[in-house]
């Protein structure tokens, strides 16, 4: 059978079928745990699972049994839907939603965290709080505090706005509700908010939802339980980076997965037989702006093999520079590019040697925006492509530190650890494997120049 070129390598995928959220992240006993929503019967969405996966380096993933099924007769019997995992004084504890009508559960691990065991008394949430019309619940993100435990989970007030709702106990069997963390106004952030993920950063707190169909973050001071907003923003501006969620490593890193959603028809999906891969690992810090920075994990670097260097690259109108070192469709590029008055300069990937098929990433000088246009990126009917743009506002004679990611059909890029962008790219070709640095409309220098092949043995 022919290699699926759309498959990624150091991106997580399930071997097969369906796959969404992340759910469950936590470094135990020095394994990362990666649990995600995964229909087990099928490459398209229902029927919902927890997978699992344990990696030691975040890159290098081992595949393992089902972690969660829904329970015939009980209380997740139509699906398991979102949630954490939590170490209970050396016990892994895991809480999740139940769904039709939405609940909160909870499952333990065995000391290994191989094997989960439903608690009995579930559900240990039952319903939103009494008298408040929601657009949804779901999705737990728990924490502990110097009094017990915290938890919010992803709601919505019916005509207001998205709401994450906060809940207190003692043992994480007994909740109860305190107030919202945090609501929204639904014109600016959406009716529901899905996935809360909620973190000490950089001396301030973070709050990631789910909503509009991107993660919106919004950073401040906790206090009372409550986020005093200070700066808000988008962890990502491209299509595919969605349901956001977070733990923190044994370093003390803050480490971010999201499910990248596919940008094809159903019926694509299924001829493949998969659907959905997991974004990088991306380390959160806070930049004094107030906006939420983010850098892959610094584990990916073993992965470059024989790379390419080049200073003092200048691309006049028309160049196209080919970077040869680069053979497939798994790979990273670093350009430090002088931004100037107007002009594109960036990167063609993924390319067939006549152009018609070809993805774009650059930044525009006059525009002052990251983009990935995959606009020409494959010849299929079966596929949606898009100008993708975020604001990253560097002025003539700057320098723009564009990094770009490329595993079978993602592509992540981003600069300076902010204005992320990630799309997907559905190359038909076998051969729509170029790569050549570019520029467009006006001259274009880069200061330096690196691509690497990635590859994970
Ligand atoms: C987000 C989401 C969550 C829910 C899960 C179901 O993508 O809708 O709110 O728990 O997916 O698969």
């Amino acid at each position: 059978m022919r290699e699926d070129s759309h498959r990624t390598r150091y991106h997580f995928q399930p071997l097969k079928h369906w796959m969404n959220d992340p759910n469950g992240l936590i470094q135990w006993q020095g394994e990362y745990h990666l649990f995600y929503q995964h229909n087990p019967g099928g490459a398209l969405w229902g029927n919902m699972h927890w997978g699992h996966a344990v990696s030691k380096d975040l890159y290098h993933w081992e595949h393992l049994p089902l972690a969660l099924a829904p329970t015939p007769g009980g209380c997740d019997a139509m699906g398991v839907f979102s949630g954490c995992a939590v170490d209970n004084n050396g016990e892994p504890v895991l809480m999740y939603t139940g769904i039709a009508p939405e609940v909160q559960c909870i499952a333990n691990g065995d000391a290994a965290m191989r094997s989960f065991e439903k608690f009995a008394g579930n559900p240990v949430i039952a319903h939103p709080p009494e008298g408040m019309d929601v657009t949804g619940f779901r999705d737990p993100c728990v924490w502990r505090e110097e009094d017990g435990w915290r938890c919010v989970i992803g709601s919505g007030i019916a005509r207001e706005g998205g709401a994450a709702l906060l809940y207190r106990s003692p043992d994480l069997r007994e909740w109860e509700y305190l107030h919202p963390l945090l609501t929204g106004k639904e014109d600016k952030s959406g009716a529901m908010w899905e996935c809360p993920s909620f973190f000490p950063l950089g001396g301030k707190h973070v709050l990631l939802v789910s909503a509009l169909g991107t993660v919106l973050y919004f950073v401040g001071a906790y206090l009372d339980g409550r986020l005093a907003v200070e700066h808000a923003g988008r962890l990502d501006h491209g299509p595919a980076y969605y349901a956001a969620q977070t733990f923190q490593d044994a370093g003390g890193r803050r480490i971010a997965f999201a499910w990248l959603r596919e940008s094809r028809s159903d019926a694509a999906q299924e001829a493949a037989g998969w659907s959905g891969v997991q974004s990088l690992p991306r380390v959160l810090t806070l930049g004094s702006d107030g906006v939420v920075l983010a850098e892959p994990a610094r584990e990916l670097e073993p992965l470059r093999k024989n790379g390419e260097h080049r200073e003092g690259v200048l691309l006049k109108v028309g160049d196209e520079l080919a970077l040869d070192v680069v053979t497939g469709r798994q790979f990273e590029l670093h350009a430090r590019i002088e931004a100037r008055e107007r002009g594109r300069a960036g990167f063609v990937v993924c390319a067939s040697p006549e152009r018609a098929e070809r993805t774009l990433v650059y930044y525009d000088c006059a525009a002052k925006e990251l983009c990935i246009d995959t606009r020409g990126s494959s010849l299929s009917g079966e596929v949606a492509t898009g100008l993708y743009r975020a604001p990253l506002g560097m002025c003539p004679g700057e320098t723009v530190d564009l990094r770009v990611f490329v595993d079978g059909s993602v592509v992540e890029a981003f600069s300076g650890g902010r204005a992320w962008v990630t799309a997907r790219t559905y190359p038909e070709r076998e051969n729509s494997v170029g790569v050549w640095a570019y520029a467009e409309e006006a001259e274009g220098r880069m200061k330096t120049l690196d691509a690497w092949p990635l590859t994970v043995s």
